[in-house]
């Protein structure tokens, strides 16, 4: 993946599985407290391999969840999942290959009927125009209908500040670089707006009021277990190689990971026992009320 180049979300798939797979409780802790039990429709839009479609389908005692996404290889991937680990008919569990907001219209006649959720996790901000997508979402819900954002947070942390090769504050700086990664991206969507607001104003303006954010920290301190060093050597051998065709990484920094990821170095990160995993996730969610006006974007 080179800088200003759309994200090939088809090369993440298996990686998608095993984040969805990994992320279970995380998904089912807000699904029990998204879902109502008079919900009969709800949509997972950008789901990925499906970890909150069926943390939601695992929370309904009946109805239908459709898991929608822009990319088909990833919708393979979250058919394969989900039809591993779902088979009680009383929740139907439909995927839908639609792109949003583009292809709002053609979503709403898939779902025949207003959504009493709508959940949307690290997808908005793959698309150019947030506050039209997000507005677009909204539009899906019935009254009462809830429509919940994964953005934002705090990206995951794992080392110390001196890990005793190359300069202090490494990790921080493959941060900063993913940071700048991330608004290239977003500057060679099509479409591309800056938002200059936050999520919960992203909501209001998209007509939708009782806003709130809640937010889960992810706490895993060391000693790691094997299961999580393993997490962690994964999810950083990733963001090094996804980050150094980019140029935004300095070589002296690439040099220090590349030791500190190699198994042969006795610099290897899977030696050191001071690993943790260190995160916060959040939710931001708006209701459409009964009777409530339609988004104002001049707001
Ligand atoms: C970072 S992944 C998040 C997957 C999952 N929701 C999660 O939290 O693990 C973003 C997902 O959004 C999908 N996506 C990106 N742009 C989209 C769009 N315009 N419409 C629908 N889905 C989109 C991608 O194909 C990908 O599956």
């Amino acid at each position: 993946m080179s800088t200003g180049m759309p994200v090939d979300w088809s090369s993440l798939a298996s990686q998608l599985v095993d984040a969805a797979r990994r992320d279970r409780p995380w998904y089912l802790a807000r699904a029990r407290e998204l879902v109502g039990s008079a919900d009969r429709l709800a949509v997972d839009i950008g789901c990925g391999a499906g970890g909150m479609t069926l943390a939601i389908a695992r929370t309904m005692t009946c109805g239908r969840i459709v898991a929608v996404d822009a990319s088909q290889d990833i919708l393979d991937a979250a058919r394969d999942h989900i039809s591993d680990e779902w088979s009680d008919p009383r929740v139907s569990v439909e995927l839908s290959r639609v792109d949003i907001p583009a292809g709002t219209a053609t979503l709403r006649q898939t779902l025949g009927g207003p959504a009493d959720l709508v959940w949307a996790s690290a997808a908005v901000h793959h698309v150019g125009d947030q506050q039209a997508a997000v507005t677009a979402l909204a539009g899906l819900l019935a009254p009462g209908g809830r429509l919940a954002l994964a953005e934002g947070g705090l990206p995951e942390q794992h080392l110390p500040w001196d890990v005793g090769l190359g300069e202090p504050g490494l990790e921080g700086r493959l941060h900063a670089a993913q940071d700048r990664w991330f608004a290239q991206m977003r500057a060679a969507l099509p479409d591309s707006r800056r938002m200059p607001y936050g999520w919960t104003e992203t909501l209001r303006r998209a007509g939708l009021s009782s806003v709130t954010t809640s937010s889960t920290l992810l706490e895993r301190p060391a000693p790691l277990t094997d299961a999580d060093r393993g997490v962690v050597l994964a999810n950083l051998a990733h963001r090094v190689g996804w980050l150094r065709p980019t140029g935004l990484v300095a070589t002296d920094d690439l040099d220090a990971w590349d030791r500190l990821l190699d198994p042969a170095d006795e610099h290897w990160l899977g030696l050191r026992l001071d690993l943790f995993r260190l995160s916060v996730r959040s939710v931001h969610l708006g209701v459409r009320h009964a009777g409530q006006a339609g988004a104002n974007p001049d707001l």
